[in-house]
This record gives C-alpha cells, structure tokens and sequence, in this order.
C-alpha cells in the first residue's frame, strides 16, 4: 500500500478505537480459527503414519470425534470473530457518518451553493456505507490470515525443511499479480462513488422537482438523464468487479504451477526414502491449506483497496473547512440594542461583485426597506447580516461589534429571519412554528400563529396545531405556508428582524393584516424589510434603493418621490399593475 492510501487506513482504523474491545474478542476467535487449521495439518502425520501405516485400527475410532471437536472449535471461533467485527465495523460506520453530518451540517452556504444536495447525500449515506467492511474488519481478517500463513509455514517446514524451501521461492510469486489489482480497484472505487453521487443527485432532484416535470411532461427526459448516470455507475462498478474477479483465479493459475513442481519433487524423495508418507501429507496439507489464507488475503487488500478509496471522498469532506465559524477571540453578543452598520461593503459569491461600495446605519428600533429590481442584491444584504457569508471588503456591525468577532450562536439568536423561499419541516404545525424555540409553551405558539393571522387556517385543519403538512408544507398553499414562517419568526422574539419578500404570497387583504402584525411586531426591533409590493414599506423609516448592488439613494418615501428617478420609476410601476 502506498503512503497516503496508508494514512487514510490509519485515520479509518482511529475510528475503531472505542470499539477495541469486541475487535479483541474477534482477533481470539480469529486465531482459534487459523490455530485449528494448523492443527489439522499436523495432526496428518500421525494420520497416515501411525494409523494407517501402522494399522493400529484402535486409533481409528478416535478420528471422527477429532475431526468434530476441531470443527467445534473452528465453528466457535468463526462465530465470535464474525459477529465481534461486525457489529464493530457498523458502530464505526455510525460513527463516522455522524461526525460527517454533523461536519456538514457545519459547512457555511458557500459549500452548498457549489455542491449538489444529492452529492452531499451521496457521501453521507452511500461512501460511508462503502465502508461497512471497514478498517477493523481487514485487520481482524489480515491477523487470522497471516497467523495461519505462519503456523502453516511453520507446520511445512517442520514436515520437511527441504521440500519447503522450495515451497516458498516458487509460490510468493502469486502475490505480484495482487498488488496491480488492488490499487486498479481502488481507483475505480473512488470513481464508481463519484458516479453514485451524480445519481443520487438526479434522483434527489427529480423527486424535488416532480411537479415541473409532470407540467412540463418531461419524465422521458429525467429517465434518459437517470438511465444515463446509472451506466456510468454500472460501468465503474464492472470495472471493479472484473478486477475483484479475476484475482483468485490468478493466484491459483500461478500457485498451481508451483505446486506441480513442489509436489513432483516431494514425491521423488518419499520413494527415496527421505521423508516418510506422513511427512508428505502433512507437507502437502500445510501447503494446500495456505491457498484459503492468501487467496482471502487478496480479497482483503481488494476489500480494503475500495474502502481507502470510499474514505478518501469521506475524508476530503471532513477536512473541508467551514468558511464561517467562529474566530478563536469570538465573544457573545447579549442585551442587544440593534444599531446596524454595513461599513463599505464589496462582496462576491464568485468573481462578479454583487455589492459594492455599500454603507448603510440602521439606528435601534429603524425600519429600513431595501427597494431595487429583481437581482440588485436585497437578498444578499440580508445574507450578510445573518452572516450566511463574509464580505470579501468592509465589514458589518451590531451594536459596533464586527460579525467576525461575535459567536456564531449569540448571533443566531438575535436575529429573526423570514426568508424569500419559505422553508418549512415534514412535521406538525406547531413543530414547525416553534422550530429554534423548542422550549415555546403552547400558549406561545397559539399567540404567534393568531399574530400572523395563521390561527384560523390552523384550526380548521383536521389536527389543528398537530396536523402534520407534508415534505416542505406541501399540503398547504404558498400563503399559508408563509404565515407559518412569520409565526415562526415572531415566537423567535429576536431584537433584529428580516424580512424577505415575507408577505408576496398573500393576497391584499391578508397582506394588509398580516402587516399590521408585523407593524406590531417592529416595534422596538430594528428591521429590514425587502418587498417588491411597495404599499408595504411606505412607512418605513428608511427606505434604501439599491440598482446593482449600489445603494442609489436613501430617504424616507416622500423624499425619494421627489428626487430620486429610479424610485419613481418602480412607484409608477407598482401603481400602472394596480390599475
Ligand atoms: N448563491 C449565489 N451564488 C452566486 N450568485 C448569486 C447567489 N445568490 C445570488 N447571486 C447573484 O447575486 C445577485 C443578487 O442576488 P440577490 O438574491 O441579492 O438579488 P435580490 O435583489 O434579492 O433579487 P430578487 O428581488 O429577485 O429577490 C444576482 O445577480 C444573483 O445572480
Ligand atoms: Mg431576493
């Protein structure tokens, strides 16, 4: 094995550690295993030397219950080893398939952007299941394996001394062929498992978006794209497969053509007179008994080969810094006033600036709408302030504390968001209403859903509070769902509120009376409303229009009427869709 593919078994067998102990018991039924098959080696000997040779038919009745005693043994030994390194090896798969999650779950918005959910799913469940036969398992079989080469080895040298030295310069070149396999193995491991997560990634998105295919009647498309990923697959894994194949058989052509040599020449010196029968059979059973071992040694190192090659893409994962997190000098953020600074903010998601040159002061308690056409970057500024990213220049404040420097979770906590795109949990109402306030009392839910006007909907379903609404609220419509995720941001309480685009579904009428909640709601937080329905944010202390990612004027409503063009412009808009 080479050096880095050493490293990653090292890092795999580091998870194994708590597990010592059932791989202790495994590695004694292991050798219980190799020591019966020693046994039966040398117990040939005297087999055919001293009962048959001799014909002391006395003996003879002796051998059955030898033979089922070392089987007895070797059964019990095989049980242990198996059922010990099993379950060893699916804690360690647990175990790591935790810490992965719990890794990505770490990972900032940036990953997820550049990386497909189903490519994320993929290396959670799928390479981490590749594991299953995993580090401790090869280890466990490497140990039984290799002690039963040595005590056949010692058993063979021991039945002739000469016959095994040849023995033993004509068979390891049955070993050379192995290596080549195994590192092909790996290889096409590591790539079949890229192909499964582009799988997963068609199936996870065409299960998402189910709804536009049935629209736009485009399953054949979808079946050609899945068909097509799922060959790729198949092909990687033929691949494999054909390598896996062809090595026992390898090793045997090669091992076969050693043994005819060995055995012609051990059969000359028992019709010399230089060993006895016995000593040939024992020879030849030691040998003949070797076979098992190396060919199971092979599968091994193949086994272990696609296991490097899954924990590599598992590893590259886990060592995947998460952009955001907090700075070693992080310090909580508590008894927020809500004064927020953007200072001169130039920010990026990939090479294109999307904001530039931005500076904005919200007082404590302001409302500040952000105005601008689709794609100025309204949504981004929110972003930043929930510190989804970092901005490449300049910096934001609370309360004149840098992000950077302020823990992530005290930050979390001051800030309630109502995204663009509702987000809602396969769970019950009230679940999903108080989702980061678990400790909310039902009191408190109720209160937050009549604030958003969601009480009278909630209640007219089946279960009420405890109906349950279906993968992302499916069995709701687009304004129900979102006044379930206003209610959720009102029961969070957060000295600092976002609200994005949070009324756009709901007709006017509800509109008007969910604002009126939210005006309730504002009052003593600072807020930042983005809508494109403009009735919505006339009130507003601030008003920031913004046109490619720069702030084009500030002001209260009246006063940008009258000065600022591009804010007339969207007036008029608004104001001709309304007629
Ligand atoms: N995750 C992302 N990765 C790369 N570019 C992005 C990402 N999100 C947004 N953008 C780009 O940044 C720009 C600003 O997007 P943003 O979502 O802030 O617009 P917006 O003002 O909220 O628009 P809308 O009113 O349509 O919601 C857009 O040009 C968009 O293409
Ligand atoms: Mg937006």
């Amino acid at each position: 094995m080479n050096k880095p593919s050493l490293q990653v078994y090292r890092r795999l067998l580091r998870y194994s550690r708590p597990y010592y102990g059932r791989i202790g018991l495994a590695m004694l039924g292991s050798l219980a295993v190799a020591g019966v098959d020693v046994a039966s080696a040398q117990l040939v000997r005297p087999l055919v030397d001293k009962v048959l040779g001799a014909g002391n038919y006395y003996l003879v009745n002796f051998v059955p219950f030898i033979i089922i005693g070392l089987a007895l043994i070797k059964g019990g030994g095989r049980y242990v080893q198996e059922y010990f390194i099993k379950t060893a090896g699916q804690l360690v798969v647990q175990d790591i398939r935790n810490d992965l999650y719990e890794h990505s779950m770490g990972l900032s918005m940036r990953y997820y952007s550049r990386n497909t959910t189903g490519g994320v799913m993929s290396r959670i469940l799928n390479d981490v299941g590749m594991l299953q036969r995993s580090a401790a398992d090869v280890l466990v079989e490497t140990v039984r394996e290799v002690f039963a080469l040595i005590g056949l080895t010692a058993s063979a040298f021991y039945s002739d001394w000469k016959l095994a030295c040849v023995a033993f310069v004509v068979l390891p070149a049955a070993i050379v062929p192995a290596s080549v396999i195994g590192r092909k193995i790996k290889d096409y491991t590591r790539r079949s498992q890229a192909t499964m997560a582009s799988l997963t990634a068609v199936l996870q998105e065409s299960i998402a978006g189910i709804k536009v295919i049935k629209a736009f009647g485009t399953e054949w498309q979808e079946n050609n794209r899945f068909r097509a990923e799922n060959l790729a697959f198949y092909k990687f894994i033929r691949k494999t497969l054909k390598y896996d194949s062809i090595s026992a058989p390898a090793i045997e052509l090669l091992g076969s053509l050693g043994i005819a040599g060995v055995f012609w020449y051990g059969l000359h010196r028992v019709i010399s007179g230089a060993i006895t029968q016995g000593e040939l059979f024992a020879f030849g059973a030691s040998v003949l008994l070797m076979y098992g071992p190396v060919k199971r040694l092979t599968k091994v190192s193949n086994t272990m080969q696609r296991s490097v090659g899954a924990a590599e893409r598992v590893f590259e994962t886990l060592d995947e810094v998460p952009e955001i997190r907090n700075a070693t000098d992080a310090v909580p953020l508590v008894n927020v006033k809500g004064e927020v600074i953007f200072d001169r903010i130039t920010f990026s998601y990939d090479e294109e600036p999307v904001l530039k040159d931005f500076s904005l002061v919200a007082r404590p308690g302001e409302v500040v709408a952000l105005v601008g056409p689709s794609g100025a970057g309204k949504s981004t500024v929110s972003a930043l302030l929930a510190r989804f990213y970092d901005p490449q220049e300049g910096s934001v404040s609370i309360d004149g504390m840098d992000l950077r420097k302020i823990t992530l979770e005290s930050l979390k906590n001051q800030i309630a968001l109502v995204d663009q795109e509702t987000f809602l949990f396969n769970d019950t109402i009230s679940n999903n209403i108080s989702y980061g306030r678990r400790d909310a009392s039902d009191e408190l839910i109720k209160d937050a859903a009549r604030k958003a006007f969601a009480e009278e909907f909630i209640l007219e379903m089946p279960a009420g509070f405890d109906s349950r609404i279906g993968d992302r609220g499916v069995r709701l419509s687009g304004g129900q769902r979102q006044r379930l995720c206003i209610a959720r941001a009102i029961l969070r309480d957060a000295p600092i509120l976002i609200l994005d685009e949070a009324t756009s579904a709901l007709d006017s009428e509800s509109e008007a009376a969910v604002q009126l909640a939210l005006n309730n709601l504002m009052k003593n937080r600072t807020t930042f409303v983005i809508a494109h329905r403009l009735s919505t944010i006339i009130n507003a202390d601030k008003i920031v229009v913004i046109e490619d990612g720069r702030i084009q004027d500030i002001g209260p409503h009246q006063e940008l009427l009258q000065r600022c063009s591009l804010y007339q412009k969207l007036c008029a808009m608004q104001f001709r869709d309304m007629e």
